[in-house]
């Protein structure tokens, strides 16, 4: 559910619970498998991570200068790989709840409402201690370069700006998420004390996603199962591991005979993934079909940027027409006025 804006329009307040959940992190690194470069880039903010709670927290530092001293991570790469469940663990190591920004429900229709929604997700941020995740954050973070038309231009460099007034202020632990780091702000850039490239799985790697997706003694599985088969046909995300395996178990479980006799057999699992690639392909050419230039390279690992580029197109061409219906309507209500103030003076 949106926000109420009116309500918030007249108390001046945005209501905070609607746009961002506060979980307490449960998954933690031994549940994400990396390849290695990734590994060592997120070792790395790690322990910038705990070296900064030490100094705030454990010496005291932070209730002497709470402001100004934020640490600001962005996780980089595709859909699927890992970055959601990292902000958790990186939150679980330094116990500390998770404050997830809803962006779309951040973003509201209203002019205005925006800025005022994230400097409230900071505050709360705040009060909780809490690391805070924007997740998907292209949108907010690439803006200024993106959109043309001027209403919306204004009303989307009032959000980067608020936006990079709270990280300045902002004592504590920041993390995006987004899928096209080369689109930043350079001035949101700046605020970035480090970035993490979150690489596609090589086949190594996604046969152990397979293998922890699976629960290691619960889930029934069939002898003839081969994850390492799995892996080295489908070059896929861990995203769309977890998804495949999710469906090869409602397949297996909705086949007839007793429970206790159903497996999840290799045929299951072929099937969820094939399903899983092809409804993606067909995401991928619903969105691209305009521009078939790009649908050559969108890949599992390229379509993020192709994607988004046919929906700022899009987006762009929307909004041209709703200028121009705007526009029309004005010129009508201009004609009906005339004609009133016509029949009044005969
Ligand atoms: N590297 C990984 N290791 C283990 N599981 C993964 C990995 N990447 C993705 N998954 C699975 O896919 C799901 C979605 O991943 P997520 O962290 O949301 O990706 P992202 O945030 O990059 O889109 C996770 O909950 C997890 O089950
Ligand atoms: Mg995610």
């Amino acid at each position: 559910m949106a926000p109420l804006p009116l309500l918030s329009f007249f108390t001046g307040q945005s209501d905070t619970r609607k746009i961002v959940a506060s979980v307490v992190p449960r998954r933690t690194f031994d549940d994400v498998i990396l390849p290695p470069a990734t590994r060592r880039a997120l070792d790395q903010a790690l322990s910038q991570l705990t070296r900064h709670d030490l100094i705030l927290r454990r010496w005291g530092l932070g209730e002497r200068h709470p402001t100004g001293l934020g640490l600001t991570f962005n996780f980089a790469g595709p859909s699927g790989t890992g970055k959601t469940i990292c902000a958790e663990a990186m939150a679980h190591a330094i116990g500390r709840r998770l404050l997830l920004v809803r962006y779309a429900e951040l973003e509201s229709m209203w002019m205005g409402e925006t800025p005022k929604n994230v400097a409230a997700v900071f505050r709360r941020a705040h009060e909780e201690g809490a690391v805070l995740f924007f997740d998907e954050a292209d949108a907010i973070a690439s803006r200024r370069s993106t959109l043309q038309e001027p209403g919306a231009q204004r009303e989307s460099n009032a959000v980067v700006n608020v936006l990079l007034q709270e990280l300045e202020a902002f004592g504590g632990v920041v993390i995006f998420a987004t899928n096209l780091a080369s689109n930043f702000d350079p001035a949101f850039e700046r605020r970035i004390r480090t970035h993490v490239l979150f690489e596609m799985p090589g086949a190594e790697q996604r046969e152990q996603i397979w293998r922890v997706q699976v629960h290691p003694t619960l889930t029934p599985l069939d002898p003839d199962v081969d994850f390492a088969a799995l892996a080295e046909r489908y070059p896929v995300s861990g995203g769309s591991i977890r998804n495949a395996v999710l469906k090869a178990a409602l397949a297996a479980a909705a086949e007839p005979g007793a429970d206790d006799h159903k497996r999840i057999a290799q045929r299951h699992f072929e099937q969820g993934i094939r399903d899983v690639v092809a409804a993606s392909q067909v995401m991928q050419q619903s969105l691209l079909s305009p521009r078939p230039d790009q649908a050559a390279r969108a890949t599992d690992t390229g379509a993020p940027a192709a994607v988004l580029d046919a929906v700022q197109h899009l987006g762009a061409q929307v909004q041209r027409h709703a200028t121009l219906a705007v526009g029309v309507s004005a010129f009508a209500l201009l004609l009906a006025v005339i004609a009133v103030v016509l029949a009044a003076v005969r």
